[in-house]
């Protein structure tokens, strides 16, 4: 993917691949948009895929495969033990991580699991730039407590910054100075998921990593999002400007004592791991392996995916490949600051990030103002977001609501999977919806699980402000979809 400049003046991102297996998709009308957030509790992870024209839930395991990957697949060694696809697998991340070990797991949060049981007991306090969902509820459940230590701008919505996910890195020096009994390892997410993609760049990482060591901290490295993230130290990073991909890849690695992903994201396929290099650390975690995940060659995994992860691994260290999602990501943003809609700033990884909190003020943060929002953006358009705020954070221990840093909306973009045309629709429908943002209203849980709400908690409509949008709706755009 490049960016390129029309005659007119206008930039876009071009595609650098072409469209050769293609999925139809439905746009329902506005009135059984509305009767499906009824049906779904006001959940958008609740929908039903029949009822969704852009879904843009996630960027997990939904990304395009390239032709390569697909063919990879039908070379896999499908065998309980020894298979030649797992070997295949690991040496991809030796080449590309320099860790001899690598340890299979179904998927991102089970190699978390596997981390967070190996090291984490009551009392631990995990350091790391931002917590994501499934790796705070590890370590929680497990009695420890994450601390986290992301610069000032990570959480400031509009910022100029171009690695807002970065460590504040004296908060860290100190909390280590203090506390690095109780700290069995450093956690950093590359890019973040939460604050909206956002990236660190190779110096802070390098430079967190050193102050963890100096105090005998092992250092974990979340490389889910690490794609977008090696696209914005080589675009964003003068000093990272002359290196490859490659490189920037092994600089960071070379840091790290763990490495950890989900195989949904990093590699464009299914699946997940752990990348080691020491022997004795790989021993700690390895028996967890086939008695959580599988045996210790597939993990839990289908040895397709493995194979296709192998090749998307490899493909990962293409710019043209892994600038296709932070171009998309761009774009969106700018049209919609173009047309006056909050969101954040710059744009970042993984997807486009509204910000509920000024979209819609009037909406109070108990009442959930980034759930309100997807709700909204799925009547308006039939697209689906996800909620990143409050209903993504876990009550606190006395039953009171933790109201989260920031209330987000966000927009995946899976890579490779939508079209421009299909950006500027969710771009249309966002700004219609902004201009009738008076309408959009809180929500209420009606049924709350105790952990990971977000993901099944259903909830309704403090008002009717739903079939308010609808209304206005039809009156504004007639009987189009
Ligand atoms: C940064 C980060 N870490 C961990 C995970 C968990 O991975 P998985 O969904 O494969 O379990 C995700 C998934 O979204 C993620 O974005």
């Amino acid at each position: 993917m490049s960016e390129i400049r029309f005659f007119s003046g206008e930039r876009i991102p071009l595609e650098l691949h072409k469209v050769r297996v293609v999925q139809k998709l439905n746009l329902v009308p506005v009135e059984r948009r509305v009767e499906a957030m009824r049906e779904a509790g006001c959940n958008t992870f609740l929908l039903k895929n029949k009822d969704i024209y852009l879904d843009m839930l996630t960027d997990s395991g939904v990304n395009a495969m390239s032709d390569r990957q697909m063919a990879a697949m039908m070379v896999a060694d499908d065998s309980y033990a020894g298979s030649a696809t797992f070997t295949r697998l690991t040496d991809k991340l030796t080449e590309l991580f320099g860790t001899e070990y690598f340890l299979p797991a179904h998927q991102g949060r089970a190699a978390e699991n596997i981390i967070a049981m190996t090291y984490v007991k009551p009392g631990s306090i995990i350091p790391m730039n931002y917590h994501f969902t499934t790796t705070k509820a590890h370590i929680t459940r497990l009695g420890g407590t994450v601390e986290e230590l992301v610069s000032d701008e990570g959480v400031r919505i509009e910022s100029s910054d171009p690695f807002k996910g970065n460590f504040d890195l004296e908060r860290l020096e100190d909390l280590l100075k203090k506390e690095h009994g109780r700290i069995p390892f450093m956690r950093i997410e590359a890019g973040t998921n939460l604050i909206g993609g956002q990236p660190l760049s190779l110096s802070n990482i390098e430079e967190a990593s050193d102050i963890a060591h100096r105090y005998g901290v092992l250092t974990v490295l979340d490389a889910s999002l690490l794609q977008d993230n090696l696209y914005f130290i080589k675009t964003r990073e003068e000093a990272a400007r002359d290196l490859s991909l490659r490189e920037i890849t092994r600089r960071i690695a070379d840091k790290m004592d763990i490495i950890y992903f989900s195989g949904r994201k990093l590699g464009f396929a299914r699946g997940g791991g752990i990348s080691i290099h020491d022997e004795e650390i790989y021993l700690k975690m390895r028996e967890l392996v086939p008695m959580f995940e599988g045996f210790l060659t597939y993990g839990g995994m289908s040895v397709r995916e493995m194979e296709a992860m192998a090749v998307g691994l490899e493909e990962t260290m293409d710019m043209d490949v892994i600038s296709q999602g932070p171009l998309f990501i761009e774009c969106m943003t700018n049209e919609l600051i173009a047309k006056g809609v909050p969101v954040v700033t710059p744009p970042g990884g993984l997807g486009c990030h509204l910000d509920a909190t000024r979209f819609i003020p009037h909406v109070r943060q108990e009442e959930y103002p980034a759930g309100s929002l997807a709700a909204a953006v799925y009547i308006a358009g039939g697209i689906r977001g996800m909620e990143r705020g409050t209903i993504s954070e876990q009550r606190e221990a006395d039953g009171s609501e933790h109201l989260a840093a920031v209330e987000l909306l966000r927009l995946a973009l899976p890579r490779r999977v939508f079209t421009l045309s299909q950006v500027k629709y969710a771009v249309d429908r966002i700004a219609w919806l902004y201009g009738n943002r008076d309408l959009i209203g809180g929500l209420r849980f009606i049924e709350e699980p105790s952990s990971l709400r977000f993901f099944f908690g259903r909830l309704e409509p403090v008002s009717p402000w739903m079939e308010r949008i609808e209304k206005a709706f039809r009156r504004d755009f007639g009987d189009s979809l």
